[in-house]
């Protein structure tokens, strides 16, 4: 459990506020580079609370504004993207990619009031297939994260993003506990069965858990155990800060997550998977495409409850439909009955509500990672609240592990982590 107050500090992330500075000090996913198209129209994008706007210049450049004109506040987004900036429909203002204003037609030709107005504008790069962004301190801009799948050719990897309505850290926490996988993403069909066996799900409903701390988060180990005796299955998990895992898993293509606050209430999902050594197969890629390999979902615009508005991807099971669960297929087909492995994560962290409770908790045993992660970020947390920056900003490299599923005799944690050091390395 977490006291009402260290909640607080760690699921607030508006601007100002102690969890919204730590994640300022990283580079965040924004979008998929294709949302933003060459001289198209702006997408609206909601990131720790502030209301920005994606759009793609003619040149190819992409920027990442404020939603409110710096003349009077009225939104951009109905502005018209031409010749490398966002024009403001209301009185015509002009502002480039860097937030400068290139014209003022409303204004005397003579005067130099332009220069003085700048729109709120933050840094962008395409890297691995996303759009990145730094929204803090410019003298502290940090490196990106060199995970391996962001690395790799394009071809040798699939990604998407949608929304979950709820807040990012009860979201990560679905991640960093293993122990759910037995019980919500079981299959009681046998068909079922088999192709979850490729999610590594297995039988031992009580592994044993623990966690190693590291430079960049921690690695995450449970030990099930098998018909031999004296062998376990060691499934590895990477937890990286502030907001990145990568799932253990018997072979590539692995996957995993990165987590970005849309606001104190909801969070953009990034999700990889991806290859080190070759591009995605014909049969894996159709895997992905299948309701267990990838959500269903549709490009939405969702209203938030202030009445912004976003531009997103929505899980066609949500919560308005009751994630589409299916009582004949809670008894004879899966556990849940909801249909998809990020459908049945999303019903259970989005029943939660927004922002649960941690106070009412009763943690045990299972849930060791996740009280370790909440004690690592509200540490960073506190650091930072007393000027110390967070070292790993500046070390994309420290990014390049991989997550590991193997078959030992490794007791512990540590012996596992020592025995495979190199396979929990990237190579890419
Ligand atoms: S409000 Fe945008 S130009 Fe006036
Ligand atoms: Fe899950």
């Amino acid at each position: 459990m977490l006291t009402h107050a260290d909640n607080e500090l760690l699921c607030r992330v508006g601007p100002a506020t102690p969890m919204g500075d730590y994640f300022r000090r990283f580079w965040l996913p924004a979008c998929l580079p294709d949302e933003v198209t060459l001289d198209g129209p702006p997408i609206r994008i909601r990131i720790l609370g502030e209301d920005l706007l994606a759009f793609r210049t003619s040149d190819g450049t992409v920027g990442l504004v404020g939603d409110h004109c710096p003349h009077r506040g009225a939104s951009l987004f109905f502005g018209r993207n031409e010749e490398g900036g966002l024009r403001c429909v209301y009185h015509g203002w002009k502002f480039d990619t860097s937030g400068a204003c290139v014209d003022m037609p409303n204004e005397p030709a003579e005067s130099d009031f332009r220069t003085k107005v700048k729109a709120v504008a933050y840094p962008c790069q395409e890297w691995g297939g996303l759009l990145w962004t730094y929204m803090g301190p410019s003298h502290l801009a940090p490196q990106l994260p060199q995970l391996e799948w962001a690395r790799v050719p394009a071809d040798h990897r699939r990604l998407g993003r949608w929304i979950h309505q709820a807040s990012w850290l009860q979201v990560l926490e679905g991640d960093i506990d293993s122990s759910h996988s037995m019980f919500l993403h079981r299959a009681l069909d046998p068909d079922l069965q088999q192709r979850s066996r490729r999610f590594g799900v297995l039988n031992d409903r009580a592994p044993r858990l623990s966690v190693q701390p590291t430079d960049y988060g921690f690695v995450y180990g449970g030990r099930y155990r098998t018909v031999d005796e004296g062998i376990f299955n060691w499934r590895l998990t990477q937890w990286m800060l502030p907001s990145h895992t990568m799932i253990a898993s018997k072979q590539f293509p692995v996957g995993g997550r990165v987590y970005v606050p849309v606001d104190d209430e909801h969070v953009n999902i990034f999700n990889y998977r991806y290859h080190p050594e070759r591009p995605l197969s014909d049969q894996e890629l159709a895997f992905i495409e299948t309701p267990l390999g990838s959500p269903r979902r549709e490009r939405s615009t969702l209203t938030l409850a202030d009445g912004r508005r976003v531009d997103t991807w929505r899980l066609l099971a949500n919560r308005d439909n009751d994630y589409l669960i299916d009582r004949d297929r809670q008894r004879t087909g899966n556990y849940t009955g909801i249909l998809g492995i990020q459908e049945q994560d999303k019903a259970m962290t989005e029943s939660m509500g927004s922002i649960v409770n941690r106070s009412q908790e009763h943690l045990g045993t299972s849930d060791v990672a996740i009280i370790a992660a909440r004690r690592r970020l509200l540490r960073a947390v506190r650091d930072l609240q007393q000027g110390l920056e967070p070292a790993i900003a500046a070390m994309g490299d420290a990014y390049r592990v991989r997550s590991f599923d193997v078959l030992t005799s490794a007791e512990d944690l540590q012996e596992v982590v020592a025995k495979h050091q190199a396979d929990l390395v990237a190579i890419a």
